[in-house]
């Protein structure tokens, strides 16, 4: 397993479990996000891996009888301690779906709805926002001069793509991205991929999905779920040429899934 330094990690969990209403969904997972990486997770479905990313900024309080025991820290600090602005916590950690959901709005308030709930009232700072988000984003282009059209007009790729300049435009310090290519274009799929990798120098993200190519592609680090376990974490290009584990091996050779 790979080791990291202490003021390398921008999100630990130490013996982090989540217990369902009849089914234990996460065991004791003990997981490390360094800072300006891509950390891949892989796993089949039902394997926890949506579930794990929603505790990190607590979404999972949205959920009802679930239990969650274990630490999250990030930044050195427990998400859980009862001081934590969750606002904030979920600016700082921000998170895109599988299924793109814009705002049924235009793609301009699209960007700068997040950024004035957060108290920007400058009207350049939120234009720049916007511009940085859809820039880094690779959707600006695409979109420039048609700013005030409904974001529902654009493409699935496109929307997806709406929806992580969306979240850039909220400057966080992390992106959970769960499986966020599932429906999309090859195109815009590279471009995703494209975006996420110019953006690590300032984010650290994780990535998850049941595409193994991707994260072999994208990711710095990669971890194997299943059935809420976390089977092997590594190098990306360990755990995919050298895997520890026969459950690993198999997975990625694709004798399941
Ligand atoms: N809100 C919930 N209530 C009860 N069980 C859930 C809930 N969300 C997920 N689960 C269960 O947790 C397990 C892991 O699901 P999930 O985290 O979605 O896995 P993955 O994203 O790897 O497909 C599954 O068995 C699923 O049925
Ligand atoms: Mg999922």
């Amino acid at each position: 397993m790979a080791k990291e330094s202490g003021r390398n990690k921008i999100i630990e969990t130490i013996g982090l479990s989540l217990q369902g209403n009849d089914e234990m969904i996460l065991n004791s997972i003990n997981l490390v996000l360094v800072r300006n990486s891509i950390l891949g997770i892989i796993g089949p479905t039902g394997s926890g891996k949506t579930s794990f990313l929603r505790i990190l900024n607590r979404l999972i309080e949205f959920d009802e009888g679930y239990r969650v025991s274990g630490s999250v820290l990030f930044e050195n600090r427990d998400v859980f301690d009862p001081s934590v602005d969750l606002g904030e916590l979920r600016r700082k950690i921000g998170m895109v779906f599988a299924l793109p959901i814009p705002l049924p709005m235009s793609i301009r308030h699209n960007l700068t709805f997040g950024p004035k709930l957060a108290g920007v009232k400058n009207h350049a700072e939120l234009n720049d926002l916007m511009e940085c988000g859809l820039k880094a984003a690779h959707l600006w282009d695409e979109v420039k001069d048609r700013l005030n059209l409904s974001a529902l007009k654009l493409s699935g790729g496109q929307q997806q793509r709406l929806c992580l300049a969306r979240i850039i435009a909220l400057k966080p310090e992390v992106i959970l991205l769960d499986d966020p290519c599932s429906g999309l274009d090859p195109i815009s799929t590279a471009k995703i991929e494209e975006a996420i990798i110019n953006l690590k120098k300032e984010i650290s993200f994780i990535l998850v999905t049941n595409n193994t190519k991707q994260v072999a592609r994208v990711a710095d680090r990669a971890a194997f779920f299943l059935r809420g376990e976390m089977v092997e974490y590594n190098e990306t290009k360990n755990l995919f040429t050298a895997p520890k584990d026969k459950r690993t091996e198999d997975y990625i050779a694709g004798r399941f899934g």
